[in-house]
């Protein structure tokens, strides 16, 4: 192969990488995730979760968190901070959950206490079914 050619045959590789790089992200943001990927449900065993107790979870890709509360019964919310989207900290001693990146402090409900937060943590869905506690 001559040069002109390599140089030729270099040039469309790259090319071909870059708009890759860029068609594939759009792709992406265009299609909409798919409805299994929402919809999934988590099941634990209640005695996973003690009252009193809390356990980090992952649902659906995302940390969560779930408590089982005294007053309430089990309360779960999204981990990820409605301010920019770090992961908040339960913090037992504070009875709170703490953002470490801009001091947003939600109470154990997930509403904004304090800090830059515009909206409560996402609550989501759960309920007991015998000795399961189904989320989602
Ligand atoms: Fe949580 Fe800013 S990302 S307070």
């Amino acid at each position: 192969m001559k040069r002109r050619g390599f140089l030729k045959w270099l040039l469309a590789l790259f090319s071909s990488v870059a708009l890759a790089s860029f068609v594939y992200p759009l792709l992406r943001f265009l299609a909409p995730p798919s409805s299994e990927a929402i919809t999934k449900k988590l099941i634990l065993r209640k005695a996973e979760v003690p009252a009193g107790g809390v356990k980090n979870i992952i649902f659906n890709d995302t940390p969560a968190i779930i408590l089982n509360t005294r007053d309430k019964g089990y309360i779960v919310l999204s981990k990820v901070c409605t301010h920019l989207g770090c992961i908040v900290e339960y913090s037992r001693a504070q009875n709170r959950f703490i953002c470490p990146c801009h001091a947003g402090v939600y109470d154990l409900e997930g509403n904004v206490l304090a800090g830059p937060p515009p909206k409560p943590l996402l609550k989501l869905p759960v309920r007991v079914e015998g000795d399961n506690i189904i989320i989602g």
